[in-house]
């Protein structure tokens, strides 16, 4: 299995990093062969023409050169995916909504690049600890508008961190080795 996280963390280090090592290991303990990819260099949508451009029909972004062409190959390729993000206002960072914003036009429906593949969402709120579910609610709607299956949510925060990395671990490591949304135990 390929599996990718695709992150919206600025910082090196803290709670959203300790998370995704854990979501890393979780998957690599399963057998996926597992990478990282940051989006916060790549610019915001241009809201080409009348609010569609070269993405409605040739799934295309027309400023793909600024790594985006790239970041969406890298997303093509992988079998499974963990977004993960800081919570910013109730809601994803902005440089994973960006992205997000660009991807959602490009492979809209059943015949994207995400369409049949598990992810797991993964918030983590760090102040108040308010708004992971805002921000997982924003990831799902990302992931019906290009038919990704949900595997698992989870909001990890200050105060529950030290179960939840586990969950994280254990949903990365379930769902790489096999198992299915919609399994029952
Ligand atoms: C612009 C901004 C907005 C934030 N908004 C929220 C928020 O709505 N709720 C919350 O609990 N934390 C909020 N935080 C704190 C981050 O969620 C927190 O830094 C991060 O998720 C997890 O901790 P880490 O920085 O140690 O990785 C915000 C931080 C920034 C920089």
């Amino acid at each position: 299995m390929n599996y990718l996280i695709i992150s919206g963390n600025p910082k090196g280090g803290g709670l959203c990093q300790d998370v995704t090592e854990e979501a890393l290991r979780g998957a690599k303990d399963g057998g996926a062969s597992a990478g990282t990819l940051l989006v916060e260099k790549l610019e915001r949508c241009h809201v080409c023409g009348e609010g569609w451009g070269s993405c409605r029909e040739q799934h295309k972004c027309a400023f793909e050169k600024d790594g985006f062409g790239a970041a969406q190959d890298t997303v093509r390729k992988a079998d499974q995916l963990c977004f993960i993000t800081p919570v910013y206002w109730g809601e994803m960072a902005e440089s994973l909504k960006s992205f997000f914003d660009r991807l959602r036009r490009c492979e809209f429906g059943q015949n994207g690049v995400l369409s049949g593949k598990q992810i797991l969402l993964v918030a983590s709120p760090g102040g108040s600890g308010n708004g992971a579910l805002s921000c997982l609610e924003q990831m799902d709607r990302f992931c019906r508008h290009t038919g990704a299956v949900i595997f698992d949510y989870i909001g990890i925060n200050r105060w529950n961190n030290d179960y939840k990395k586990k969950a994280v671990y254990s949903a990365a490591r379930a769902m790489t080795e096999g198992r299915k949304a919609g399994t029952t135990l």
